[in-house]
């Protein structure tokens, strides 16, 4: 089976897919760390994020992979571990710029679908039900309001980047959310088969469960047991 989460920065994603992939023994996906370690040697080269000729040859002379543990996922990149330099604000935004090329989301959406290939995975990100993996027997949309996406990120970020405010997290929040949703290439959207969840007030358990039972409810209907 493969679960498909989606939604915009700071929903909640990584915690829910984390705890559900373990929960399940699935394979955990983090494809926004994928277009991170991209956006991360973009920014090395100095390349122009719009430049879809320059970003074309920088990918056929990459290496992206994901390690396949929930419990510890990683990032390489070219054959480095890159998980922890890739959480930051600005390596977000550019995260953001690069994957509104086509050509990008072409690359890294062939790379998913290998990585899906056999199911048993839970994937997250802003495409996984709509484009990516549109046949995902479980699809969830979760969102939260913007302020407390912020306040999420905002602790996920403070001891690293020590000058940050909370005002700049919800601007960098916001701009983000709006070039995911406007880009014309597999903008961010729920899928019309999608389970939508707001996590603005409900513990990270309680979306896990409920995720859980999507899983439940899908699998008796095709008659297969998960515990
Ligand atoms: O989930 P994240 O914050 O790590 O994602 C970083 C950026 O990558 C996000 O702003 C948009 C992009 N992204 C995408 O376009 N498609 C995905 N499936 C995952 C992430």
């Amino acid at each position: 089976m493969i679960v498909a989460i989606d939604g915009p920065a700071g929903a909640g994603k990584s915690t829910v897919a984390k705890a559900v992939a373990k929960r399940l023994g699935y394979r955990y996906m983090d494809t926004g760390a994928m277009y991170r370690a991209l956006a991360w040697k973009v920014m090395r080269h100095g390349a122009d994020p719009g430049d879809e000729a320059a970003l074309g040859s920088i990918l056929r002379n990459t290496a992206v992979d994901l390690g396949a543990d929930a419990g510890a996922p990683s990032v390489m990149l070219d054959g480095v571990d890159v998980s922890g330099a890739i959480r930051t604000a600005e390596v977000g935004q550019m995260a953001s710029k690069v994957s509104g090329l086509g050509v990008v989301r072409k690359r890294m959406a062939e790379l998913q679908r290998a990585m899906g290939r056999g199911g048993a995975v839970v994937a997250e990100g802003r495409d996984m039900g709509t484009v990516v993996f549109p046949e995902a027997e479980v699809k969830v949309y979760l969102d939260a309001s913007p302020e407390t996406r912020a306040r999420r990120r905002f602790r996920e970020l403070a001891a690293k980047e020590p000058g940050l405010t909370l005002e700049e997290t919800l601007a960098d929040v916001v701009r983000r959310d709006r070039r995911d949703k406007g880009r014309a290439v597999a903008p961010l959207r729920r899928a019309d088969d999608a389970v939508f969840i707001d996590s603005t007030s409900l513990p990270v358990e309680a979306v896990v469960e409920r995720v859980l039972q999507e899983v439940k409810k899908k699998s008796n209907e095709n008659g297969r047991i998960v515990s």
